[in-house]
């Protein structure tokens, strides 16, 4: 009998999966931008400095959107520093990571690899540090074609074609006390709307994302949305959460559940939303733009040592590069599961971070560029879920987790493209010691086969690729997928993460 059962229906649609949902976060933090997507040096940089193999890799990743520059390195950003010549850029310290920011990468050239990657910017402005005026500044300087100061400005640089943004987020966590020029709610609510209005005053067509809370754990969580969004639900589309996730104290168990944690918290900010529409009597609904998730070891970032020797503070140093695990690859797939599930309202989200930094894709100074175990279940999830996002009826065997109850052995979620005909499944198993067999019902689905299965696991759930051996970690076929008699039946070893296409 198996453990979990799910039942597909294509009219139970939870809502459009929009493609922003598989973009990432590139911020001036560590080696994510020098040494990771930009070295001029190396073999397989092309004309503009730019890694030729991290720009396949992050193709391959299927990346739709990067949010950028920051981050907290944000709320002391002057973007003013960050274009014209190169050799009259001044080199900052960049408070928010003790680091020297030299500025060689700025707008123009990121929007110039994003090009090259095929992803759309997603650009935050510094209202940390900053307010009303740089905002629309950089607007002006980014989106209007040519004949003002700052267009004109642009386009000496070499810029002729405006950027066209359309993605603006207001800041970023100013919720954190951590956060240079923190504010609490009121007057944060305040700036953001002055500055989201001014921005429209240039662009009307703008999307506008106002900062939300940095994680559910935050004291001031849910006052927070409920005051800014008074402040600003006329002026924004979209409030930001941020969540990061680790195993802690050796509790497999609770990390593995830990998309629960995730739901709750997208189920929080929806109701909260909806409570200040109910109160403006206002019809529009906000969404949520998702703008930082991932899997990050932070405690292990705070226990390493902070340099607070200016005269030392490095330039691109290996900061953050988290090693991940088969473990944290399922965490991973699963909260894919979770923003999938809520597509309804989460119409744009961002896995923190791209490169080297808590990221997919790892990359040596004058070497390789390679996969991290995250990077699979977001590459194919990415790839196969189109279409509408459904709504399964799921059953399962449940466990008692420390940090969240009692919970389900395994969690999916579904995705159906009418125009091809084709559904996708994603899977967990949660358990730690067993193998189960799920069975899905498809007989709504009409005549299906199984047209590819992928799935992650591994005797050794701290298994990692690393510089050394890049290919330890990967995904394989699941051979026990089979259809028949209108039931898909599939079996999922422990600690696993699988996606099956259908069609
Ligand atoms: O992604 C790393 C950091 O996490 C970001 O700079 C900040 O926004 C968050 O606290």
């Amino acid at each position: 009998m198996p453990s979990a059962q799910l039942t597909l229906d294509p009219h139970f649609t939870v809502g459009t999966v929009n493609r922003r949902l598989f973009g990432s976060f590139v911020e001036h933090l560590g080696r994510c931008v020098y040494d990771g997507l930009h070295e001029p040096g190396h073999p397989a940089a092309d004309a503009d400095g730019f890694r030729t193999d991290v720009i396949a890799l992050v193709r391959e990743l299927g990346v739709s959107t990067v949010r950028y520059p920051g981050g907290n390195f944000v709320s002391g950003f002057r973007w003013e520093d960050a274009v014209g010549p190169v050799e009259q850029r001044p080199a900052r310290l960049d408070l928010a990571w003790h680091s020297t920011e030299s500025n060689a990468v700025g707008l123009d050239e990121f929007a110039g690899w994003l090009e090259k990657v095929g992803a759309e910017l997603m650009y935050a402005v510094n209202l940390g540090t900053r307010g009303v005026l740089e905002a629309v500044d950089v607007l002006e300087y980014a989106n209007i074609r040519a004949g003002t100061r700052l267009s004109d400005q642009r386009v000496a640089n070499g810029r002729v074609e405006p950027h066209r943004i359309r993605m603006w987020c207001l800041g970023n966590e100013m919720d954190g006390p951590w956060q240079l020029g923190h504010r609490n709610a009121e007057d944060y609510g305040k700036l953001a709307s002055q500055t989201a209005k001014a921005m429209r005053q240039l662009d009307p067509g703008l999307e506008l994302v106002v900062c939300g809370s940095s994680g559910a754990q935050m004291p001031t969580f849910g006052a927070w949305e409920h005051t800014v969004l008074l402040h600003t639900y006329d002026d924004v589309d979209f409030i930001s959460c941020h969540a990061y996730y680790q195993e802690t104290d050796g509790d497999v168990g609770s990390f593995l559940a830990c998309a629960t944690n995730m739901d709750h918290f997208i189920d929080a900010v929806v109701a909260t939303a909806d409570t200040v529409r109910a109160q403006l009597n206002r019809s529009k609904r906000i969404d949520i733009s998702f703008d930082e998730w991932n899997v990050w070891y932070i405690d292990r970032f705070r226990a390493e040592e902070q340099i607070t020797d200016i005269e030392r503070w490095p330039t691109a140093p290996r900061l953050l590069e988290d090693v991940y695990s088969v473990l944290d690859a399922v965490v991973v797939g699963n909260l894919l599961i979770s923003l999938l599930r809520h597509a309804d309202r989460v119409t744009s989200a961002s896995l923190a971070q791209l490169v080297n930094v808590i990221a997919p894709i790892m990359t040596e100074p004058g070497g390789d560029a390679w996969r991290q175990t995250t990077f699979f279940p977001f590459a194919i999830t990415s790839r196969l879920a189109v279409g509408e996002a459904l709504e399964v009826k799921l059953t399962s065997d449940t466990y008692l987790s420390a940090a969240y109850g009692e919970v389900p052995l395994v969690d999916a979620v579904a995705t159906h493209d009418a125009a091809t005909g084709r559904t996708a499944i994603f899977l967990v198993n949660r358990s730690l010691d067993a193998a189960t067999t799920v069975g899905v019902d498809v007989s709504h689905l009409g005549d299906v086969a199984v047209l590819e299965t992928h799935t992650l696991a591994d005797d050794d759930i701290h298994a990692s690729n690393t510089l050394a051996d890049q290919e330890r970690v990967g995904v394989s076929p699941n051979g026990s997928a089979r259809v028949g008699d209108g039931t898909l039946t599939v079996d999922l070893p422990a600690v696993s993460w699988t996606a099956i296409a259908l069609g």
